[in-house]
């Protein structure tokens, strides 16, 4: 079993990986400042887990009170690093906030590497790193693109760093590609909570459902798809959790210091914004409010994975589709608008 130290622990994907690695008997603690969650995420854990979750709340860029929270956790053996920002239309709009947050912050989690023998870093990364790939489905030997999105830009560089760095930093590190991460905790304790309203698609229908909104739009009807609308590779977040756990085992057991791994976390199948409407339409029984709007910059027109490689190398089988996607996004937003 392993020491763990999450940045970004609280967040989505973060906290669904704290519940695993308890539940596979790691230990585990956080740093995360809050920006895009809340501490009861902490006695959701406890009560899914009955284990006790905790978190240092600190600001991944300010590298002195980071470093005063490491010094005292003793030996680490490994970092799972989720603390980023992640709205690709946000990206478009606030290069510089993303390139300073993503970057420094992935920096000064490596510098910590370095100094405390920390031996092994997964990272968050994205398929965004792929731009508009010619060929689907993605592979991790599919050529990388430019980048559509400075969010997508920063996944680019947050990779090439790390892979320039394993030595100086003394680490063996795996990159995970998430497709697109959805859906909530079937406890209905943890799911998605963005602060502000949200951006990614399942959660804007589920907030349009609620009637947070009036209406929600699709971003564009004239792509050059099935039914005009972008192709996404859903990912249920349980299932993305999962695949932490076994990458961190992976990696402890097979990833020497500098030397790396990467793999796609997708499930291999492309589902189109008006049939992930669809899908949410018959699992709530609801009719949806949207309107086709405009694209959105930044846009990747469509990507889906092919992940045999981290079902082969990880053992790992993703075992939610879009309806299950649906079900639990909806549960979760039923609790969150309580
Ligand atoms: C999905 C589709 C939108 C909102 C995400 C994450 C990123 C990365 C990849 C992990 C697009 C459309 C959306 C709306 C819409 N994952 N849409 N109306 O941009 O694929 O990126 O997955 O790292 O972190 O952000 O996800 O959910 O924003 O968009 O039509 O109100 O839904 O145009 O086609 P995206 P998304």
């Amino acid at each position: 079993m392993a020491k763990v130290w999450l940045t970004g622990g609280t967040g989505y994907i973060g906290s669904h990986t704290y519940v695993d690695l308890l539940e596979g008997g790691h230990t585990v603690f956080s740093t995360d400042d809050y920006s895009n969650s809340s501490p009861e995420v902490l006695e959701n854990i406890t009560a899914i887990t009955g284990k006790e979750a905790n978190n240092y709340e600190v600001d991944i860029c300010d590298l002195e009170a980071l470093e005063a929270v490491i010094q005292s956790e003793g030996k680490i053996d490994a970092v799972i690093h989720f603390a980023a920002f992640k709205a690709v239309g946000e990206s478009v709009e606030q290069p510089l906030k993303y390139f300073k947050n993503n970057l420094v912050g992935l920096i000064h989690v490596l510098e910590m590497c370095k100094r405390y023998a920390i031996s092994h870093m997964i990272y968050s990364s994205s398929c965004t790193v792929y731009g508009n790939p010619k060929e689907l489905p993605v592979t991790e030997d599919t050529p990388i693109l430019p980048a559509a999105s400075p969010y997508g830009l920063t996944k680019q560089m947050g990779e090439d760093i790390i892979l320039s760095s394993l030595m100086d930093a003394g680490i063996g590190s795996v990159l995970l590609r998430y497709f697109n991460p959805a859906g909530a905790h079937e406890s209905g304790k943890i799911g998605e909570d963005p602060r502000n309203a949200a951006l990614n698609l399942v959660p804007v229908i589920t907030e349009t459902a609620i009637g947070k909104r009036k209406e929600m739009a699709v971003f564009g009807s004239d792509y050059p798809t099935r039914d005009g609308t972008c192709v996404r590779d859903y990912i249920h977040v349980s299932d993305l959790a999962r695949a932490h756990t076994l990458a961190l085992e992976y990696a402890l057991e097979h990833v020497p210091s500098g030397s790396w791994d990467v793999f796609n976390l997708g499930v291999e199948q492309g589902v189109t914004v008006l049939e992930a409407i669809q899908a949410f339409e018959r699992v709530s029984g609801q009719k949806l409010n949207y309107k086709m709007g405009p694209r959105r910059p930044g846009d990747v027109v469509a990507i889906f994975a092919d992940a045999s490689k981290a079902r082969d190398r990880l053992g790992w089988v993703p075992l939610r589709d879009i309806r299950e996607i649906m079900r639990t996004a909806w549960e979760w937003e039923k609790v969150r608008s309580r």
